[in-house]
């Protein structure tokens, strides 16, 4: 399986506090990971560092085996590496169909002759119902993204982050604050997305276990800005640290 994120010894501190303490993440093709944690332990600060979003203060971390430190995350959605967010900023101004446009111009727009070509509008067009028809947003692409309940607002950045066409995607708790008989709805639908659209891994920080085992090829347990465990999720369940520190039972 061929890699396409590979990181190691990632550490991030702010002044005295070590946020990421030597975490190393590897994602090959065709894999869903799912990070896990309690609050705090460092889940978006290492999305936050493989996207481009900050620096880390020490570690290498290579996209398709290029040299990723230091590339903002314009550099990285261009090489195939895009994200959501966990709290959602929409465009106040745009549109639905607008935001989605953001994006895949982003994405057609990487051959320069595209901006002069006849077609370009209508294929932007016709991309961005394509991309909306999946997230199941197609009926509401006139609506000004802020007016969105939460749900779909989520959808909406999951959504803006497929359209950007990467091979590997980071889902920021993509389905917080989205009710518990919705997520297994928008999980489908994102596995569905990546399938047409061809995303071919998901790296995703979910705090719903249901979610996690259902999904996940292997899953990553965060505690305190270090990797407790980095394994299949029999190998979480049969985990008892893991259990008692990041699920929060007791051991028994
Ligand atoms: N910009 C920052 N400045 C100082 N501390 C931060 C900053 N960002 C995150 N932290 C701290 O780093 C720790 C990990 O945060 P975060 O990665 O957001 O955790 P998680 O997503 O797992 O809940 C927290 O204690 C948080 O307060
Ligand atoms: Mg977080």
């Amino acid at each position: 399986m061929s890699v396409l994120l590979d990181a190691r010894g990632l550490t991030k501190r702010y002044g005295d506090f070590t946020a990421l303490d030597g975490v190393s993440l590897t994602v090959s093709e065709g894999e869903f990971v799912s990070i896990i944690g309690p609050n705090g332990a460092g889940k978006t600060t290492l999305v936050n560092i493989v996207t481009g979003l900050a620096p880390p203060t020490a570690g290498q971390m290579s996209f398709r085996g290029l040299d990723i430190v230091g590339a903002g995350p314009v550099t990285l959605a261009r090489r195939g590496l895009a994200r959501s967010f966990q709290l959602v900023n929409v465009f106040p101004a745009l549109t639905v169909a607008e935001t989605l446009a953001v994006a895949v111009c982003a994405r057609l727009g990487r051959g320069r002759r595209f901006w002069s070509s006849l077609g370009a509008d209508r294929a932007v067009h016709a991309e961005v119902g394509e991309i909306a028809a999946v997230f199941g947003l197609a009926d509401r692409l006139a609506r000004l993204a802020r007016t969105l309940p939460q749900g779909d607002k989520k959808l909406l950045d999951v959504a803006s982050a497929f359209a950007l066409g990467p091979e590997l995607i980071l889902l920021d708790e993509p389905t917080s604050g989205v009710s518990t008989a919705d997520k297994h709805a928008i999980m489908d639908v994102m596995v569905g997305a990546a399938r047409r659209l061809g995303v071919k891994a998901i790296v995703q920080v979910e705090h719903d276990m249901d979610i996690v085992f259902g999904y996940s090829d292997r899953i990553v347990a965060l505690h305190q800005g270090r990797v407790l465990a980095d394994t299949t999720p029999d190998g979480i369940r049969r985990d008892t640290e893991v259990v008692a520190t990041v699920l929060g039972k007791p051991r028994s």
